[in-house]
């Protein structure tokens, strides 16, 4: 047991037990930071596998050649309905992505404001315009190895491993890449899995909804619920609920049978990027924050320019947003591990090299950027290649979070309450 739960006589709270452990569970070169670095390799390698097992043929790399610039500078422009803008985007974004979650997890774990479930119940994400869902493999691999971490140290908080992801995009081609991308993970884990008893992780093979326009997850859990008690009533299972005395129960047993009304943990990453977007959605944005557990947080992950900041100002100011803490206002830099950085700029080399094997013209049209060039210009394995895949440089990004703290007021009413309350003290 460690020093913070065996020397504290009360049992601390999950925030102050966080911030207690933050050095430890973070410290590069220990335990858990290796089988951390393992989950990451294991999650670059299967997507630079799956990428190269399904873009095969000269035509197909012409294709994804053809996208890699809008998917670099201008995906908003792009349906991801095909297939090559699909892979484009992988390409580019999807370990990148990944590592950004987990340096946001482990912010929030520093802050003590990390969403934890108990064992016992899956803890809930739903990742907005999740493209290739790179958030929800990212905490998957984050709470397998925390919980893990927590019980062979016999922690005072034991923690649910089992996270069960809820993806949204409409892009047809990202149920292939999902459901494709997750197999290869399992191969990958199945033949690990033999040589060392890791975590269970869930894996999921779908995006499970498809659309943000009127998206609601209360009403989406509502809707289920009457169905399913509707097909119970139609069964013979009758018997089984006392309907008079008992409806409360039928209530509750549909209730955990379907898709939940909320989640402990909502990531909203480069889904909203410009101002007609956020008045389209406004809606849909403020059921997300109606739509969070007790000590459940929204994050938002963007670019940090003026447009970014005057998008999230309007955001925290909608009605249900403001009952929510506004807890994250952070700008991050991308990659700061060495290890990380060095691992996302290799597989981008690796996928491009791929590429440039097998397109025609090979990479003209893409008009890399100059250091991904550099970076390509010497084999992976030349020991000279280390200083220009260094030289590779990531965006700082920003990160609001804000938290469900089962307030029934917003922040605004609370400084107004509290205001109004110290003028009649003074009067
Ligand atoms: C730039 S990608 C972001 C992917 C991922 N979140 C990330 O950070 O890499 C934006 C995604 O939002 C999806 N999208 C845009 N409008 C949407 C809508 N109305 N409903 C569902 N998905 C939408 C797009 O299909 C695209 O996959």
């Amino acid at each position: 047991m460690t020093e913070s739960s065996s020397t504290s006589a009360h049992k601390p709270t999950a925030g102050q037990w966080e911030r207690a452990l933050s050095s430890e569970w973070l410290a590069r070169g220990q335990e858990a930071y290796i089988r951390r670095q393992r989950y990451a390799i294991n999650f670059a390698t299967a997507t630079v596998r799956f990428f190269k097992r399904m873009v095969t043929t000269p035509d197909a790399a012409n294709d994804v050649v053809s996208q890699l610039r809008s998917a670099l500078e201008r995906c908003d422009e792009l349906t991801f309905n095909e297939t090559p803008d699909a892979f484009a985007y992988l390409l580019w974004h999807q370990i990148d992505r990944y590592h950004r979650v987990s340096q946001t997890l482990d912010r929030l774990f520093q802050l003590g404001i990390l969403p934890l479930a108990k064992p016992g119940r899956p803890l809930r994400v739903l990742e907005v315009g999740s493209g290739p869902a790179p958030a929800s493999y990212a905490a998957i691999d984050y709470y397998a190895v925390l919980a893990d971490w927590a019980k062979s140290r016999s922690e005072v908080f034991q923690i649910s491993s089992n996270t069960e992801a809820h993806t949204l995009d409409r892009g047809r081609a990202w149920q292939q890449i999902v459901h494709g991308l997750s197999e290869e993970l399992l191969n990958i884990e199945d033949r690990q899995s033999l040589r060392e008893r890791g975590p269970f992780r869930t894996r999921f093979f779908n995006i499970t909804y498809p659309e943000f326009e009127n998206f609601s997850p209360g009403q989406l859990h509502i809707n289920a619920r009457e169905r399913m008690k509707r097909e119970i009533l139609d069964e013979d299972e009758l018997w089984q609920f006392q309907l008079d005395t008992d409806y409360q129960d039928l209530n509750q047993y549909a209730a955990t049978r379907v898709s939940p009304s909320a989640y402990d943990l909502i990531i909203v990453a480069n889904f909203v990027t410009s101002s007609s977007m956020m008045d389209s959605f406004k809606a849909e944005l403020e059921n997300l924050a109606n739509s969070l557990v007790p000590g459940g947080i929204l994050l938002t992950l963007s670019g940090r320019n003026q447009k970014y900041k005057d998008l999230w100002k309007d955001y925290a100011a909608l009605p249900h947003v403001n009952r929510l803490e506004h807890v994250v206002d952070e700008v991050m830099q991308a990659h700061q591990d060495p290890e990380v950085h060095g691992r996302v700029t290799r597989s981008t080399v690796s996928l491009l090299t791929h590429l440039e094997v097998l397109a025609e013209q090979g990479l003209d049209k893409a008009e890399l950027p100059q250091d991904i060039n550099e970076a390509m210009r010497l084999p992976l394995t030349d020991p000279s290649s280390i200083a220009s895949v260094q030289a590779v440089t990531y965006p700082t990004f920003q990160v609001h979070g804000f938290v469900r703290r089962d307030r029934a007021i917003s922040t605004r009413d609370r400084k107004r309450i509290a205001g109004r309350r110290g003028a009649d003290a003074d009067a």
